[in-house]
Formats: structure tokens, C-alpha cells, sequence
């Protein structure tokens, strides 16, 4: 069974972080409602979800990828590189107690889970805004005994390294070159987001489907023409906060 921990969008939610985009209004009900319907297509697809509570005074905290990663091995608990964000960690932690051993990043180490890309045995981490090489030098130390390799990803432009670059599947992914430079990932079969729709390169494969936004159209052809199964969700009130359908869960396989 395929494990989904989300968590409530919080009533601070409007206060969010932002860092690439400007502030526009957010409909705190309709980010809920459109929450709600991602989580209904994770259940659809087969996940158990877990919902944990809203936290009233962390506006980010529905964002649950950024506290951790998961690895088939253990799971990472970051250590979230805006102040706001660090104490969304502590709830995070029981709730992934019961499936991985956990381990941490510690400071200096600033680190999203946003920034974790894992292809494989290799590990990408953005170098954004967020996270650090002193997060790259605790994996690569903490993470060796499992065969893992960490290297770290300059961005521009955007907020996360999955902003940027996702996985489709074990061979392919979708990216926004302009973000991140694709000669990081040769040997990867690349479908480039289209040019009007520089945020389209985030999506979630999940039991033989892909989620993915309805904001980008000429993105999905691609997806589709080359024979992607999408399951589209509509997120325009979290894409105001930065957030895209990698963020509001962490997947426990
Ligand atoms: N609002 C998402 C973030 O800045 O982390």
C-alpha cells in the first residue's frame, strides 16, 4: 500500500513565504476545497492518506514535502531553510516514525524537501534559497552506507530543484531547462515544458498515473502524446503560494 501524509491547509495559509513570484490574494476556502480534491485523487489512486491537522500558526505547513524525504532505506527530516517553516518538522516526525528509521540534517545544514530530487542511487538537491552544500556534505556522509550519491543542482529563477526538474518515471522526466541546466541529467529521457508554461515541470507519478495541474495544457500534450496517464488537479489557490502537487505530500512506497 502506497502511504500519502498530507496535512489541513492551515488558516495562516495566506501569510505564506513567497520568494519568485509576487503576492496576489488567496482564497483561503478555495485552496481547501482544491486541497481536498488532491487528496481525494491520491485515494482514487489507490494511496491511503493520512490528513494530519492543520497548524494554525504555520502558514506553509500544508507543503509537508519540505520537512522530509523518504528513502526505501530511511527518510530524511530536513531542516527547513526559511525560520517560518522549521518547526513544521515536529509533527512530521511521528508520523513517518511508524513506516522508516529517521535520521536528520542538522545546522548549518539548511534543507527542503522541495530541493530532493532521488533518482535512483543519486540525489539532486537544489542549491536555492532554501537549502545549502552543507546539506549536501551531511547526506553524502549520512546517506554513503545506503550506496547514495548527493550532488548539488544551482537553480534560477524558482523556489525548489522540483520546481524546475521532476522524475515521470525511472527514465524520464520533466523539466524547465531555463531553471536548471538539463546537462545534469544525461542519460534521462527530458520533456521540456513548453515555453508559455515555465511552471509546468511539476508532477507526481503514482500507481501507473501522473498528477498533474490543469494550468498547463500544452505541457500535458507532451505528457500525453508520449503516453502518460494524467490525473489532473486543479491547484491554482496553492500555485499562489508557491506550491505545486509534489508539495502538499510525502509518499511512503
Ligand atoms: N510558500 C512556499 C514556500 O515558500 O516554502
Amino acid at each position: 500500500m502506497t502511504v500519502a501524509i498530507t496535512r489541513r491547509v492551515s488558516p495562516r495559509f495566506t501569510e505564506c513565504e513567497l520568494t519568485h513570484i509576487e503576492r496576489i490574494p488567496i482564497d483561503l476556502e478555495i485552496a481547501r476545497a482544491q486541497h481536498a480534491e488532491y487528496l481525494k485523487t491520491l485515494e482514487q489512486l489507490g494511496c491511503e492518506v493520512i490528513e494530519l491537522p492543520e497548524e494554525p500558526d504555520l502558514p506553509d505547513s500544508v507543503f509537508v514535502e519540505d520537512t522530509a524525504f523518504i528513502l526505501p532505506e530511511v527518510a530524511v527530516i530536513t531542516r527547513p531553510g526559511a525560520d517560518s517553516r522549521k518547526p513544521e518538522i515536529e509533527t512530521i516526525i511521528p508520523a513517518l516514525a511508524p513506516y522508516r528509521l529517521l535520521v536528520h540534517v542538522s545546522a548549518p545544514a539548511a534543507l527542503d524537501g522541495g530541493d530532493v530530487l532521488v533518482l535512483g542511487k543519486k540525489i539532486y538537491i537544489g542549491l536555492s534559497t532554501r537549502s545549502n552544500m552543507e546539506a549536501v556534505e551531511q547526506l553524502n556522509c549520512t546517506l554513503e552506507q545506503y550506496g547514495y550519491t548527493v550532488v548539488g543542482a544551482l537553480l534560477t529563477d524558482c523556489l525548489h530543484l522540483k520546481t524546475a526538474v521532476t522524475r515521470v518515471d525511472d527514465s524520464t522526466l520533466l523539466i524547465n531547462p531555463s531553471w536548471v541546466d538539463s546537462s545534469h541529467f544525461q542519460g534521462y529521457d527530458l520533456i521540456e515544458v513548453d515555453a508559455s508554461e515555465p511552471f509546468a515541470a511539476n508532477c507526481l507519478p503514482i500507481q501507473g498515473k501522473v498528477i498533474y495541474p490543469t494550468a498547463f495544457p500544452k505541457t500535458q500534450k507532451r505528457l500525453t502524446q508520449r503516453g502518460y496517464d494524467v490525473a489532473n488537479v486543479n491547484l491554482s489557490e496553492l500555485a499562489k503560494a508557491e506550491g505545486a502537487v509534489t508539495c502538499c505530500s510525502l509518499i511512503v512506497e
